[in-house]
């Protein structure tokens, strides 16, 4: 097991050009089976979970081919293939292929994907959107078989505007017949880059990044080349470590629109912030001050910063409310946080009362996932004496060497182990 080891106290300065969607990059790994061809995609993160995504499409007849941050897949040939459970269940996404694998090959079984340390993650709007496109989904003894004559288009409205459901059904009804609606539907920048790439693969979606999103199916689509954007999640990240570190830095490749809520929340606490066309630049030189944070479907607050603005807000003067709404326990962060000297008691499941302390103090802790990984790291780099990070399989799921962009900025920060990346 690898750990991150980290002596806190050193200002971050300097400039992140920030490595491309972890969960934008997924999502296109799900909708590449759609093609008959190959497609060449670029600025992929090299991280755990592209890598295993990448290891699950091999196994239905899929070719993968890596080359640095290039992945490039020929689904020409496509057979039904049976995935095992541990690859299967080490990635929520992998349930995202049934659909586009159902559509391709009007037969496909997939084991049922694990919960999770955030919360459950049931996968219901999934299911009733796949019957509506006309697949008939069962599941026996934990694996679920996709089975069709032929999609068709449907009128489909979420009870929630959930990005994975979106994602999922939209890439589906591309190779539906007729017409597909997709209501109250997410609004995530991870849905309208999906949109563009099936774009180019051919297919016709209309309306991604509204709440109503049209998609003209259509007999076949071809593979094609297309450009990861950057990873606004680990450029939120950035901030925050230059913001809890009192430091000065600017993330580069990053639209500042995507990242409205995080930019508005540091001001609101103190952070002087600017913007260009695609860069942000926090600087901070003073004791932030307490503020609210209520996480909400984009462009609200997203719950993927909540854990990291938790471990800012540990040292901003006053008491701050945290309030988690998309997950059901996406706490794991706190105890932790605690352990390190900070004042957060735990109210329900879902929020948080964070009193702020003065300093933290380096500790041995404990990732229980991959954000409250990356909020475990952010606590030790500002923290008195040395931290160790266990669990850095977590963070690396999502952040490319997160300890050498952070060293970059004038962190200490060293790895004890491997890079788990390198061993899926
Ligand atoms: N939900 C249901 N039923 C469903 C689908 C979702 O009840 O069928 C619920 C979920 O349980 C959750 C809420 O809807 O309470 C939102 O879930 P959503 O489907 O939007 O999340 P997701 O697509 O599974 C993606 C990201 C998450 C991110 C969320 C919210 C990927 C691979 N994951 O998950 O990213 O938190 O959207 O923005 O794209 C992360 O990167 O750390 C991460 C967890």
């Amino acid at each position: 097991m690898s750990a991150l080891v980290i002596r806190g106290g050193q200002r971050l300065v300097g400039e992140v050009d920030v490595a491309g969607s972890k969960n934008t990059a997924l999502a296109i790994l799900s909708a590449v089976v759609l093609a008959e061809g190959v497609t060449t995609l670029h600025n992929v993160p090299d991280v755990s979970d592209t890598r295993i995504k990448a290891r699950l499409l091999e196994k239905f007849g899929a070719k993968v081919e890596w080359n640095g941050n290039s992945l490039t897949v020929d689904s020409t040939h496509l057979f039904a293939g049976e995935a095992d459970e541990e690859t299967v269940r080490a990635i929520r996404t992998s349930f995202y292929l049934l659909g586009p694998l159902v559509a391709r090959l009007g037969l496909v079984t997939l084991p049922a994907p694990g919960g999770c340390n955030i919360g459950a993650r049931p996968v219901d709007f999934h299911l009733k959107g796949l019957k509506m496109l006309g697949a008939e989904v069962i599941l026996q003894g934990g694996i679920y078989t996709a089975k069709t004559e032929g999609l068709r288009g449907a009128e489909i409205y979420l009870d929630f505007p959930s990005a994975g459901a979106t994602q999922h059904l939209m890439a589906t009804a591309t190779l539906a017949t007729g017409m597909t609606v997709i209501d109250n539907a997410a609004l995530e920048p991870e849905v309208t880059t999906l949109a563009e790439f099936l774009n180019h693969m051919g297919a016709r979606v209309e309306g991604a990044g509204t709440s109503r999103i049209t998609i003209h199916g259509r007999k076949s689509l071809k593979g094609c080349e297309f450009r990861v954007p950057a990873d606004r999640l680990q450029a939120g990240t950035y901030l925050l470590a230059g913001a809890i570190t009192r430091g000065d830095v600017t993330v580069r490749g990053i639209l500042p629109e995507t990242q409205s809520a995080v930019i508005s929340k540091l001001k609101d606490a103190g952070a002087e912030v600017t913007e260009g066309p695609d860069w942000i630049r926090v600087a901070v030189n003073k004791r932030l001050k307490a503020i609210k944070i209520k996480t909400m479907p984009y462009p609200g607050f997203p719950t993927d910063m909540q854990q990291p603005m938790a471990a800012l807000l540990t040292l901003a003067s006053g008491t701050s409310v945290l309030e988690e709404t998309i997950y059901e326990s996406r706490i794991g962060h706190i105890p932790e946080l605690n352990r390190m000297g900070a004042k957060v008691t735990v109210v329900g499941d879902r929020s948080a009362i964070i009193e702020g302390v003065s300093g933290l103090k380096g500790a041995v802790v404990v990732s229980s996932d991959l954000r409250a990984g990356a909020a475990l790291v952010l606590a030790g780099l500002a923290a008195e004496g040395e931290t160790v990070v266990k669990n850095v399989h977590f963070i690396d799921r999502g952040y490319e060497r997160l300890e050498e962009t952070l060293t970059a900025l004038g962190a200490s920060i060293e790895r004890v182990g491997t890079y788990e990346a390198e061993v899926v």
